[in-house]
């Protein structure tokens, strides 16, 4: 078969990347966590003493760190300068401020262009997880996805996955980095018009893996 491209977006706690990767190992194909990738920039920016609230100087250092993603999905990880991020990039520090950092135009232009060359150069073809993948950085994937779910099903799943963080405050974060990710200017989170729209609201996991599955094998 040829390889196949898949764009999967949507907003946080619907269900991206545990459907992402599922369906990827599944069907054989590589997986890009695209926003693993604007944590790193954004972990370095922190570790480096840059002001993540000031465009300007964020867009002074884009090139510098050296990020590198691996595409297996059944163990992704990601590296900058060498060093595994996996961890610290899922921090509250890191949360906080990414949605500043990853709505600099200099730092998506990076970014965009480490995504396609990695979905360039993908052997079977591969998952690509993240908010503007079907709308910009592959506008010709084979596939798109727009995963949805209400922002009680999104707060409770977050949740869940992070240990000691109240419901309530959860569920403003997430609410906060959804509204700064879906108005900025350049790139929103936003639902291509080719996008097949999946609410994820009422569905287990495994529900919504045989969904995607099913939509890819059409597709092959
Ligand atoms: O998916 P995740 O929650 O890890 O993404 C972290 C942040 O990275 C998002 O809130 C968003 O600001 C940014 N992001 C983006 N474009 C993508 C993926 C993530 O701007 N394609």
């Amino acid at each position: 078969a040829p390889p196949v491209i898949v764009a999967i977006d949507g907003p946080s706690g619907t269900g991206k990347s545990s459907t992402s990767k599922a369906v990827a190992a599944q069907l054989g194909l590589s997986y890009l966590d695209t926003g693993a990738q604007y944590r790193a920039i954004t972990w370095w920016m922190v570790n480096n003493g840059i002001d993540t609230t000031d465009p300007s100087e964020v867009a002074a250092v884009v090139g510098k760190p050296e990020i590198v993603s691996g595409t297996d999905p059944s163990a992704p990880t990601i590296t900058v300068d060498g060093v595994d991020v996996s961890a610290p990039i899922r921090g509250q520090e890191v949360t906080s401020r990414v949605s500043a950092v990853s709505a600099v135009p200099e730092v998506r232009a990076r970014i965009t262009e480490l995504q396609r060359s990695i979905a360039a150069a993908s052997e079977h073809g591969i998952v690509v997880e993240g908010r503007d993948i079907g709308t910009t950085v592959l506008p010709d994937a084979d596939l798109k996805i727009f995963l949805t779910a209400s922002p009680e099903a999104r707060a409770a799943r977050r949740h869940g996955e992070l240990k000691g963080a109240d419901l309530h405050t959860t569920r403003e974060s997430l609410i906060k980095r959804d509204t700064a990710d879906s108005t900025r200017k350049t790139s929103p989170l936003a639902k291509a018009g080719d996008a097949v729209e999946v609410d994820t609201t009422n569905l287990t996991l495994q529900q919504v893996i045989e969904c995607v599955v099913t939509l890819v094998e059409e597709k092959r």
